[in-house]
């Protein structure tokens, strides 16, 4: 057997987890090979690729990043594209590519396989928005490095009676938030599910300074948006592959909190330090067990399937299933977070 790999779209901790497991798997199982293609789809269009092996991935478990490199490069964007992915699997005689990414590399393999090119899809972001798996690995790691980063504004906050603004990752969803908020004690939680009131932020964050002198933390999610005409908000800028340029949200919130309380507010954005670094235990074993199933799937020829977490269980769905919509936080989650938003006065 030979099989195809490729990291595509935005990096997370737990993509090499994924790739030492589809190596390890593919010989280990089925004496076979991998063929590791450079920067996501680019490298398949471009034939730029490297013979993975057991010896190569030794060492990239608790690697964050991708060895392979990513890009957020897509085969339909170029003419014949999807005829040059057929030629690559051709020529490297591959029973198939194994795709781990986002929404958009979901979407490739779900036209793909539409048009008959052996594809497995293994769902990837730190955002944990693809449907039809409960979780992504990246998520996990993305939520600890928000809730350490939390932890630490408590102290300053109280120290100088702020409010700190903390904008979190997560596109057009509120999971980092609402998780970084629940495990980090924050005051108030923002995020795109529910377009936030600032008067009523505000209103709440006063009632709350006059009761004592505590931390006032603020998590923002980056795609997090005002009730419409409540303030005015920058039209995001749009990137190379259509996806919005989203940040500056949290900086807005601060903003508007130190003009409408008087309460001396600050912002801390945290970037791409939530894509950063070691994966954390939970994302490098769902990372492997991902790994595992996509090479079961290509020997069990199910093209066009993505590899998916259900109750614990790892599962394979059409990919289908996961493109088209996002998963959005859900209202228990949303509930429990606005439990410890402080009263309206
Ligand atoms: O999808 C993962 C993600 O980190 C989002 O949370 C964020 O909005 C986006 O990627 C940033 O994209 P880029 O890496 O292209 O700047």
């Amino acid at each position: 057997m030979r099989i195809g790999i490729l990291t595509g779209g935005g990096d997370c901790p737990g993509l090499n987890a994924v790739i030492r497991a589809v190596v390890r798997a593919t010989e280990a199982d089925h004496g076979g090979q991998v063929v590791g293609f450079h920067d996501g789809w680019r490298g398949v269009l471009d034939d730029r690729w490297e013979a993975l092996s057991v010896a190569r991935c030794r060492g990239i478990l608790p690697r964050g990043g991708t060895i392979l490199g990513t890009s957020r490069d897509q085969p339909y964007s170029r003419p014949g594209g999807a005829a040059m992915v057929a030629e690559a699997i051709a020529r490297h005689q591959l029973e198939a590519i194994v795709a781990i990414g986002g929404e958009g590399t979901m979407g490739v393999a779900g036209d793909l396989h539409r048009d008959a090119i052996p594809v497995i899809g293994v769902p990837k972001t730190i955002d944990n928005d693809i449907a039809g798996t409960e979780m992504t690995f990246g998520f996990q790691t993305a939520v600890q490095i928000c809730t350490d980063a939390i932890d630490r504004l408590h102290t300053t906050a109280e120290s100088h009676d702020r409010v700190l603004v903390v904008e979190v990752m997560g596109r057009h969803v509120g999971h980092i938030a609402v998780w970084a908020g629940l495990a980090g004690g924050a005051t108030i939680t923002l995020v795109p599910e529910v377009p936030f009131d600032i008067q009523d932020v505000a209103d709440r964050i006063v009632a709350r300074h006059h009761h004592g002198k505590w931390a006032t933390i603020v998590v923002v999610a980056e795609g997090a948006l005002p009730v419409p005409g409540s303030i005015d908000v920058r039209k995001p800028d749009i990137d190379s592959f259509g996806h919005q340029i989203l940040g500056g949200i949290g900086q807005l919130v601060a903003s508007e909190i130190q003009e409408r309380t008087g309460i001396e507010s600050r912002t801390t954005v945290l970037g791409y330090v939530q894509r950063g670094g070691s994966p954390v235990a939970f994302d490098r074993v769902l990372g492997t067990r991902f790994g595992v199933a996509a090479v079961d799937a290509v020997a069990d020829r199910a093209f066009g399937s993505m590899v998916a977490l259900r109750a614990d269980r790892i599962v394979r769905i059409p990919v289908a299933e996961a493109i088209g919509h996002l998963k959005t936080v859900d209202g228990e989650l949303l509930r429990t977070g606005a439990m410890f938003h402080p009263p309206h006065p």
